[in-house]
């Protein structure tokens, strides 16, 4: 098959004047059409800027500085700027980290879906206010013929993140970008969403990139994980790899702050001691050197790249054959 998308290499640094910041740091990963990849990793480890980055929507003072973004067999970063825009919204779609910032506040709830399908679908405005109403009964909000006459501040967080998730669904894509769809609202509503997204992804073939904090969430609604640490993917694999065989300490770390429900309250999360390095002045080896109980000498100075570890499995860590993660097994 060949794949929807593919990242190659791609690098997007920061120039500020406290010097150049690596947000994201040679990061390849690649997608099926249809299929659901989660990205995860601390806070500040280049998810989002990622993602913008496949978009080519990364803020000043931001740069790609290389790697190659394949769409359809495309390369998104040799298109002119009419084209990326055609590419936004109408085949990939996005669901942004914060909703009250990306829906326009002075605009309708039904105007801002409707403008996107006439854009890119070329209805008429009545045809464009009906499929704007099919989409949000789609994503379970009551009363749409109601609700399209709202703004967004009168709708609850949960709601937003549903008008979020209808407009970047309204134009039929075949990527959805998810960057953390759902920490404004709470658990509950979080696996609504979730669900939601996930049926609706799946009826339709669309493939998901979902962006997140929370491994929980990556053990339910993903097929393959790529987690980040310090702007580098540093570990790849399957749900089932990187569940029950982790082949990286961060992973590990990850995996034992996940709250069980076999523990007691009062039991204390581990969390990984420590912060990740500052991106504009990273160490000389591994970035999670500081941080790892299974450091040896060679991660002070040589930079560890992502080795297979088994099929469609990688690891960039250089004692990856001889972890044991207290989980597995
Ligand atoms: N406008 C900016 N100027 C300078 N540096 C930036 C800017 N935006 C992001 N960065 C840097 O890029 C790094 C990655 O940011 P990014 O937003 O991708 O993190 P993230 O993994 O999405 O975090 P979170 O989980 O908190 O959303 C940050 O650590 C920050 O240092
Ligand atoms: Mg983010």
């Amino acid at each position: 098959m060949t794949p929807l998308l593919e990242v190659q290499n791609l690098s997007t640094y920061f120039y500020t004047d406290e010097g150049v910041v690596k947000a994201v740091n040679d990061v390849s990963y690649s997608l099926e059409p249809g299929e659901t990849i989660g990205i995860v990793g601390e806070s500040g480890s280049g998810k989002s800027v990622g993602a913008l980055s496949i978009l080519r929507l990364v803020p000043y003072p931001g740069r790609i500085v290389s790697g190659r973004v394949i769409f359809q067999g495309t390369d998104l970063m040799s298109l002119s700027s009419r084209e990326i825009q055609r590419i936004r919204g109408r085949r990939i779609g996005i669901v942004f980290q914060e909703p009250m910032t990306s829906l326009n506040p002075v605009l309708t709830i039904g105007r801002q879906i409707t403008e996107a399908i006439e854009t890119h679908l070329g209805l008429n405005r009545d045809g464009a206010r009906q499929r704007a109403v099919e989409l949000l009964d789609r994503v379970g909000i009551p009363e749409p013929q109601q609700r399209i006459k709202d703004h967004p501040h009168t709708l609850s967080g949960g709601m937003r993140q549903r008008v979020m998730i209808a407009m970047a669904l309204s134009c039929e894509p075949d990527l959805i970008i998810a960057d953390e769809p759902t920490t404004a609202v709470d658990v509950t509503i979080q696996a609504q969403l979730l669900e939601l997204m996930k049926e609706l992804t799946r009826e339709s073939n669309v493939a998901l990139i979902i962006i997140t904090h929370n491994m929980g969430i990556v053990a339910r609604y993903v097929d393959r994980v790529a987690i980040m640490y310090a702007g580098k993917i540093v570990e790849q694999g399957s749900v089932m790899d990187i569940f029950k065989g982790p082949q990286h300490p961060y992973t590990i770390g990850l995996q034992e702050s996940i709250p069980r429900l076999d523990m007691e309250r009062r039991e204390k999360l581990a969390t990984i001691p420590g912060q990740p390095p500052d991106l504009a002045h990273l160490p000389l080896g591994c970035a999670f050197r500081e941080r790892c109980r299974y450091a040896v000498d060679r991660c002070s100075n040589e930079v560890p790249h992502l080795m297979a570890v088994g099929q469609g499995h990688w690891s960039a860590c250089w004692e990856a054959s001889t972890l044991i993660s207290p989980q597995a097994g």
